[in-house]
């Protein structure tokens, strides 16, 4: 697979996990393009926890569909209705977590290009998930990231210390096949927005900037 196909095929998988646990090689590779992700001043301010523990998926999953039930009930009766159908997590299915954290510590006092952005470390987690979830796709790998969580409880749950900070937990396992829509799409929740809509010349709004349809890069 090259990147654009990687970056088409990709999805955010709930329901097509196998239940087979991923195996180690293809687990370390994974692990590993996360790992060659750039940061801001190199400060690499990542770590990945892996969980396999039933019990642990168990007591996560416990927790989840407690957050889930709690956003199920801000919800209009119309988005509710919506809501009810979508899965939104894979957690004790996919049988492996990653849990991916941000030390702010790391690197020390000054840390080259995060002065005026402190935003810029967590920024750096975020590209180290997006090339663990390249990788996987390459690898035949699903990933579904999963943030109905509260964090004190996934941080007493793997031991974060302070001052490092929960950014994700990904199910990561095999997968029966990889949709071609998002879920969120297919379940009517929301869709792509057009490139179009999204690429401006110049200035922010202008919308001369011809562009063609991100449609090219989905699976058809
Ligand atoms: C920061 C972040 C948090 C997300 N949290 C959840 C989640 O808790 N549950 C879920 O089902 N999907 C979650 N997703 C997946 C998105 O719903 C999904 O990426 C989006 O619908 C587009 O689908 P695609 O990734 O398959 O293209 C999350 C994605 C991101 C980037």
């Amino acid at each position: 697979m090259d990147v654009y196909e990687s970056i088409g095929a990709r999805r955010d998988v709930r329901n097509e996990f196998t239940g087979e646990i991923v195996d180690e090689v293809r687990l370390n590779r994974v692990l590993g393009a996360a790992h060659a992700a750039p940061s801001v001043g190199n400060t690499q301010p990542w770590d990945f926890v892996v969980v396999q523990n039933p019990s642990t998926l168990a007591r996560f999953a416990g927790h989840v569909a407690e957050c889930r039930e709690d956003f199920a009930r801000t919800l209009p009766p119309d988005r509710a209705a919506t809501f009810g159908p979508i899965v939104v997590e894979g957690i004790e299915r996919s049988g492996t977590g990653v849990v991916v954290t941000f030390d702010p510590s790391r690197g020390g006092r000054h840390i080259l290009g995060r002065h005026t952005i402190d935003e810029t470390g967590r920024l750096s987690v975020g590209l180290a998930i997006e090339n663990l979830w390249l990788a996987a796709t390459a690898e035949c790998l699903g990933v579904g990231w999963v943030s109905f969580y509260r964090e004190p409880f996934l941080r007493e749950l793997v031991g974060i210390p302070a001052p490092v900070e929960v950014v994700a937990w990904l199910c990561l396992g095999p997968v029966t096949a990889l949709q071609a829509v998002p879920d969120l799409e297919r379940f009517g929740w929301r869709g792509r927005r057009p490139l179009a809509d999204v690429v401006h010349r110049e200035s922010f709004g202008s919308d001369d900037f011809p562009v063609e349809d991100r449609s090219t890069l989905r699976r058809q």
